[in-house]
């Protein structure tokens, strides 16, 4: 069985121990910034489950909310981020966000992230700021329409320069390690070597979960394939809270086409103009917000889901051929080349959309030191539930988020570098009663089932009885996938596979609990909002599902 149980070697284990300071477990924004924010004073461990750049971090087309405007401020970009998330934000850490939210930028301008500018009318030389739904204000520092890729190189290339950092890519963080003598307290983590294929532990004095979302959990996303959920996952099962699974952010306009899977059409064509109407060229959206195209992103996808289904369409347009061609080109040439590639010529013609799972509002629950309930793990980045979001992410808040949250949780590891060290003895990974898979196509087919039904049953539009199924499904495949856990050996797409059908259960918990349609959660069977808002928070020791809360590994 794939449990530790015993402290005996078994007979096939590899007793490869990793040592560090500090482990982080992914490599995106969050991830890297934080190995950046420390390596000067400790030594870090960074891993990646594939290669080192694939992650949502490398795919960001729009840019990063700071106040850069004279006309901006702190104040409206925390009334715009309060409106998005309907009641439901945490007041206190948006302020905490939006004030450090120009920090956190000019430390990556230090960096030589490559932000766009533009020369004001006195001929001086400031950053070019796009506008994206629910901001008030032109707010949105950004690298033409790739900024995802820009951060992402640009962070990675200082992280593998520096001495500190030692990177462990293609490693799949299995679980954590709990200790045996303090019930808060983690000796580092389980991690499946992928080239390898076997089973390493690392060691380390603290652990960070920048994993990512778990919009994998759904047939149609905007994610690369890493997405799947590990962090929350691997956090509930060692006893950490989750909170606000329910808020499944769908984002209106990726590019409807057989040849792009997962392609995203950014918020800033709409912010620079673009608009969305039906095949026919009519506009739609000032029929369900006085924002139109710029309302936030619940009320947008909601209407593009709408509209379809009531037209009997595959796709909605988004069309911003109106603008000239050479201002499209200059502002989107990733988006306006991709199109090409694929016979649409956005300068001339309108591009088919449908909405897709983009991001994940909830995750593990952190404080303002970016601190779970265990000691000395951290979560950060999408991974984390801040309070930021509330019932709806705000376009651009959540590479900030990134930055500002690996700063918070740097001073706080380096603040307690000194206090914490064990050298408590770590329980090798049993092979000892696990054979190698016989059948992998119950893993295939399993994934596959559950993506669907997850966005046929808990997708944009909800209602009880879908919810309900799905828990039925939920826990169906979740036996099933945890019989086939503990008597193969790992693989890769098991991992995944036993992580996405966690936070499918979580998902589904968290929406069966509100009793009401708030921001991106509309249940049809509860349309109204309730007068006090207030976060689902699931415990995992009122928990006894299959999601394994609490144990040490499995
Ligand atoms: P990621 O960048 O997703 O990185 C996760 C890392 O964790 C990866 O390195 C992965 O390999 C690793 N990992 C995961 N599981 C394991 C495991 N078990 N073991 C080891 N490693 C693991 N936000 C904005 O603010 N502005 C935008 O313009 C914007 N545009 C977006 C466009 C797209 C197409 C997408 C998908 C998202 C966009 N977002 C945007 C959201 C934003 O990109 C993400 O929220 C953010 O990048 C998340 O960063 P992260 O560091 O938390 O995780
Ligand atoms: C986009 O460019 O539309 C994505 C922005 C975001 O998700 O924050």
């Amino acid at each position: 069985m794939n449990s530790v149980t015993s402290s005996l070697p078994s007979a096939d284990q590899k007793g490869i121990e990793h040592r560090c300071d500090v482990l982080i477990i992914g490599s995106g924004a969050a991830g890297l910034s934080l190995a950046l924010k420390l390596a000067d004073h400790c030594n870090v461990i960074i891993l990646s489950k594939s290669d080192r750049n694939e992650g949502s971090t490398r795919y960001a087309q729009g840019g990063i909310a700071a106040v850069f405007d004279e006309h901006d401020s702190i104040e409206d970009h925390v009334a715009d981020t309060l409106n998005s998330g309907a009641g439901l934000c945490d007041e206190a850490a948006v302020r905490f966000t939006a004030e450090n939210a120009k920090d956190a930028l000019n430390w990556l301008i230090n960096h030589g992230v490559p932000f766009d500018t533009e020369t004001n009318e006195d001929g001086e030389k400031r950053f070019h700021l796009t506008r994206e739904g629910g901001h008030s204000h032109r707010r949105i520092l950004h690298a033409a329409d790739a900024t995802g890729e820009a951060l992402q190189i640009t962070l990675n290339d200082a992280v593998s320069a520096h001495p500190n950092i030692q990177f462990l890519e293609r490693y799949n963080a299995i679980d954590l390690i709990k200790s045996q003598r303090n019930k808060r307290g983690c000796n580092g983590a389980y991690v499946w070597n992928l080239e390898a294929a076997h089973v390493e532990v690392v060691r380390s004095r603290f652990v960070v979960l920048a994993t990512g979302g778990c919009s994998k959990v759904y047939q149609y996303t905007s994610n690369p394939d890493v997405s799947s959920g590990d962090g929350i996952a691997m956090a509930w099962r060692a006893g950490c809270r989750v909170a606000n699974m329910e808020f499944n952010q769908f984002h209106p306009t990726c590019l409807y086409h057989p040849q792009a899977r997962n392609f995203l059409i950014s918020e800033a064509l709409r912010g620079e103009g673009a608009q969305l109407c039906h095949p026919d060229g009519t506009r739609f959206m000032h029929r369900f917000d006085q924002r139109g195209d710029l309302a936030p992103r619940d009320i947008v996808a909601r209407a593009i889901d709408y509209e379809m289904k009531r037209l009997g369409a595959d796709c909605m347009y988004l069309d911003i051929s109106h603008k000239p061609a050479d201002f499209v080109i200059k502002h989107f040439p990733n988006i306006y080349k991709k199109c090409l590639s694929v016979g649409i010529d956005i300068t001339r013609e309108p591009i088919p959309v449908v909405p897709a799972a983009h991001y994940s509002c909830g995750g593990v629950m952190t404080d303002f030191n970016a601190k779970t309930d265990l000691d000395n793990v951290y979560a950060i980045g999408e991974v984390a539930y801040t309070g930021l979001h509330g019932a709806n992410r705000m376009a651009s808040n959540s590479l900030l988020e990134c930055v500002v949250y690996a700063a918070a949780a740097a001073r706080h590891i380096m603040a307690n570098l000194d206090n914490t060290c064990s050298h408590e003895p770590i329980a090798p990974w049993d092979e000892s009663q696990v054979t190698d898979s016989d059948e992998e196509v119950i893993i295939q087919h399993n994934w596959h089932e559950l993506r669907l039904f997850m966005w046929d049953y808990v997708g944009i539009v909800r209602t009880n009885k879908r919810l309900e199924r799905a828990l039925r499904r939920i826990q169906l495949l979740s036996q099933e996938i945890h019989e086939y856990y503990a008597h193969f050996r790992v693989s890769n797409n098991l991992l995944e596979l036993r992580n996405l059908v966690t936070v499918a259960e979580l998902i589904v918990r968290c929406a069966m609990a509100r009793k009401e349609s708030r921001g991106l959660h509309y249940n049809v069977d509860y349309p109204d909002m309730l007068p006090t808002p207030a976060p689902t928070v699931l415990r995992p020791d009122e928990h006894d599902q299959h999601t394994e809360p609490g144990s040490l590994s499995t």
